[in-house]
């Protein structure tokens, strides 16, 4: 029987520490005597403290990657309080009544509910009601370039004027004065889950040999099952279809999921690089680098060969496709226009959505490192940070769903200049990312509620455009309000 006031204490202190979580131990004092200073008084243990003491071994280290969720019980602040206190024997969430004081108890729940209101600032609530949307610093109005386009990933700009869009679904559009036509000759696509056809990047010499890029989910069968991986298509655009169709990269191994491909692509000083996601095999690709392509980024030549200076060489000394790696799902790739580095937006797990600016030879981390926590609450990782592992710029608690990305350089938003636009597909909006420098010192929200937002572009006519999917399918250019 625990007597001392001290001996009290120090075990309250101790178990605290030690992260146990005390469900069944109370500190009821039996005898007559009465502590000259209330243990409670002496060792207060916050909110955040009493989180990361009891809570986060179970639900994560970063409360608001745990209230990002959908919530069985209610998320008031009684429902809360009504859990943390009785608990859900049945699920396997213990009760605090006798670890916590009611005051604990509504202290936690209040600390919890702070990162309930930050999730719910990205639920608008309403459906645009004009295609004029206003932010703080400048208003804008939407033109419709073309509807009809399903789930439309990317966009890419003519030198005539007109625009190659894809669909997902597997078709590829030309797109001018607000008229579209079919262009014929793309690859077959595995249109299922996240799979179909992707990017849409023109050849640096576009304006004279007229090749161009498409990446997509490339199917293939093996022992009667339908596996597909990220692959790349080079081919000629003549008149209404494509010609000189050419498969310049397939990464390894094909997989039977339907998800985190990437398939994003950009060039950069003649070389083509392009992002392949682990396909949800997040413990065996990303970080294996013996013949595995999944979760990486790679770095080509115009014609597919492989740049002698890249930074992994096979057992033979030759050099790889590979670039960098430890990534989950890259969806934005971008050239930042005054350093020249190629910046990437990436899916992570819950409340780990990043932006990383990426550098030869270095490990993203992926799921050694995370800020996130798994879809059903469990911790992936007890680490946001390690040695050897480059850090993201910026992540995303909650998640977003970042797609394409695209910097604001032209002049014809003038109080948006210089800013990264990133779109979100979870929550319907285009993210503005004011820079100073690398860092991100500012963000808004603008177009709320238009749509999971695929991609963004600059076109060469300095005006942003942005691509919508379904239901409300279109692809949009941003015209300032005076
Ligand atoms: C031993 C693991 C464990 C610990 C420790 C734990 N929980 Fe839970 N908790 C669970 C499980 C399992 C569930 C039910 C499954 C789920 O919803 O994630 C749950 C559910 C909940 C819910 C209800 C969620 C809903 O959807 O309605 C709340 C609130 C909650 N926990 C808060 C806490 C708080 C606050 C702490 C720390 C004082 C804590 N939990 C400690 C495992 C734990």
């Amino acid at each position: 029987m625990i007597t001392s006031p001290t001996m009290q204490k120090y075990l309250r202190l101790a178990l605290l520490l030690s992260g146990t979580i005390a469900t069944t131990m109370a500190f009821k004092d039996n005898t007559n005597y009465t502590p000259a200073i209330p243990v409670k008084e002496t060792f207060i243990a916050g909110p955040a403290e009493n989180y990361a003491t009891y809570c986060s071994g179970c639900h994560g280290e970063k409360m608001d990657a745990f209230t990002d969720r959908n919530w069985k019980h209610g998320n008031k602040l009684t429902d809360l309080m009504k859990a943390i206190k009785n608990g859900y024997a049945d699920e396997g969430m213990p009760a605090f009544a006798k670890t916590f004081t009611d005051k604990e108890i509504k202290e936690l729940s209040e600390y919890i509910l702070k990162g309930i209101k930050n999730v719910e600032a990205y639920n608008f609530d309403n459906a645009p009601v004009s295609a004029t949307f206003k932010s703080d610093r400048l208003t804008v109005t939407l033109d419709t370039i073309a509807t009809g386009i399903k789930v439309p990933w990317s966009m890419a700009f003519l030198p005539d004027g007109a625009m190659l869009v894809t669909d997902r679904n597997g078709k590829l559009y030309y797109v001018k004065d607000k008229q579209k036509q079919e262009i014929k000759g793309v690859p077959d696509v595995l249109a299922e889950g996240q799979g179909g056809l992707f990017e849409i990047l023109l050849h640096p010499d576009f304006a004279k040999n007229s090749i161009i890029y498409l990446s997509y989910s490339k199917p293939k069968k093996a022992n009667g099952k339908l596996l597909a991986t990220t692959a790349i298509m080079r081919a000629k655009l003549s008149g209404n279809s494509l010609t000189d169709q050419l498969v310049i990269f397939e990464a390894l191994p094909y997989a039977p999921t339907r998800h985190h491909y990437g398939g994003k692509m950009v060039f950069d000083k003649g070389d083509l690089y392009i992002s392949v996601g682990e396909r949800g095999n997040e413990q065996q690709n990303p970080q294996s680098l013996n013949d595995n392509q999944l979760g990486k980024i790679h770095r080509l030549k115009e014609d597919g060969t492989i740049p002698t200076d890249n930074p992994f060489k096979d057992k033979d000394g030759k050099a790889t496709s590979l670039y960098c790696y430890g990534n989950r799902n890259p969806q934005g790739l971008a050239i930042h226009p005054v350093t020249g580095a190629l910046w990437e937006t990436e899916h992570g797990p819950r409340g780990g959505d990043e932006i990383n600016i990426i550098t030869p030879g270095i490990n993203y981390g992926w799921p050694l490192t995370s800020y996130g926590i798994n879809y059903d609450g469990k911790p992936i990782t007890d680490k946001a940070t390690a040695k050897g592992i480059k850090a993201p710029e910026l992540y995303w608690v909650p998640s977003i769903a970042p797609s394409g990305m695209a910097f604001l350089t032209s002049n014809v938003y003038k109080p948006w200049k210089g800013a990264l636009l990133v779109g979100s597909l979870r929550f319907k909006y285009l993210n503005l990312c004011y820079l100073d420098g690398n860092k991100v010192i500012g963000q808004e929200k603008l177009l709320k509620n238009i749509g999971r937002l695929r991609d963004v572009r600059v076109g060469p006519d300095g005006y942003i455009y942005v691509a919508i999917e379904e239901p409300t399918a279109a692809v949009y250019k941003l015209i300032p309000v005076q």
